[in-house]
């Protein structure tokens, strides 16, 4: 069994009113492109805080993340993605506060693992951890040079529709990472820089969805990362944010089965995704945002069927 807690679904489903309201199926062709179940790993915020600051949303934020809340939000989010989705655990060890971000554990396609390699020094510890997990269930985990800072998921995510990962560096995972990963996993690695501090991990500003869709914060990139983006997606299929959704982080969203889970949308930004054949559900988890994160960074996508993982902590 992944989720222990699998239980309690229908009642928080149940008694969320927000997802009661927006819980409309899908469009048949988002339903269509959008495969049925994901598999995720996330870690319980046992012990997330904003201990210290390294992305500007943690500025004046030390101490102010309220634990209670948080652990709320987590869990809402949690119930909602495992309505859908089959939910892996990662032990959360104490001293590492921001382990919850499990986006940044590393990126795994087919029976293949790259560990993150932090720039960031405060998460360094948690690499052996994640690597743990990962040859527990065994990934085999491929070498990554010393040199050169990779933040996993939150800065490469996959476009299942292009079978392309879309790789961001500028502030935290290194201009070299894209060619690495193309290296190891075999597949067009597409480079966009990121320029606006705000926005440091590709995933606080851009998520590709099923059936070739992106939604992204154009500003959040330097013109030939625009033009890249703009090259391999039509027009017709891009979903353009402007910078309040951006600053919610609208983008930082997980899709699973057509529905996108998400901090804040406005009703511009929920008509065009209901347009496009999606359904917002809107998860708030502004504890989160304290430390620069919201929904899709608190998930780690993982390949083929979650019934192969076994769950920790
Ligand atoms: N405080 C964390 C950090 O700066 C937040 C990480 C958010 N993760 C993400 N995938 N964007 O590393």
């Amino acid at each position: 069994m992944i989720d222990g807690r699998a239980m309690q679904e229908s009642l928080l489903m149940n008694v969320d009113a927000e997802s009661a309201v927006l819980s409309d199926a899908p469009r048949r062709e988002a339903r269509a492109a959008a495969p049925a179940r994901r598999a995720l790993l996330m870690c319980a915020p046992d012990y997330f805080g904003v201990d210290y600051i390294i992305n500007p949303w943690m500025e004046n934020q030390i101490g102010q993340a309220a634990l209670p809340r948080a652990k709320a939000q987590w869990e809402n989010l949690r119930g909602k993605l495992a309505a859908h989705s089959d939910i892996a655990f990662v032990a959360p060890t104490p001293g590492l506060p921001d382990m919850v971000f499990t986006a940044n554990a590393g990126l795994a396609i087919g029976d293949t693992a790259v560990v993150s390699r932090f720039n960031a020094k405060e998460r360094r510890p948690e690499e052996r951890l994640f690597c743990e997990w990962f040859e527990a269930q065994g990934y085999s985990i491929a070498p990554w040079p010393e040199n050169v800072p990779f933040e996993g998921a939150g800065d490469a995510l996959l476009d299942h529709a292009r079978d392309i990962v879309w790789c961001g560096y500028g502030w935290r995972s290194g201009e070299a990472a894209p060619k690495h990963l193309e290296k190891i996993f075999g597949r067009r690695a597409v480079a966009l820089r990121l320029v606006d501090p705000r926005f440091y991990h590709l995933d606080t500003c851009f998520c590709p969805l099923s059936g070739g869709w992106l939604m992204y914060y154009p500003d959040a990139f330097d013109i030939a990362s625009r033009e890249a983006i703009r090259a391999i997606a039509p027009a017709e299929k891009r979903i353009e944010v402007g910078e309040k959704d951006a600053l919610a982080f609208a983008c930082n969203a997980v899709e699973v089965a057509g529905r996108v889970f998400l901090n804040a949308c406005s009703d511009d930004l929920r008509s065009r995704l209901t347009d496009a054949g999606f359904t917002p559900v809107v998860t708030p988890l502004s504890e989160f945002m304290k430390a620069g994160g919201a929904a899709k960074c608190l998930t780690l996508q993982l390949p083929g069927a979650a019934s192969a993982v076994t769950p920790q902590g």
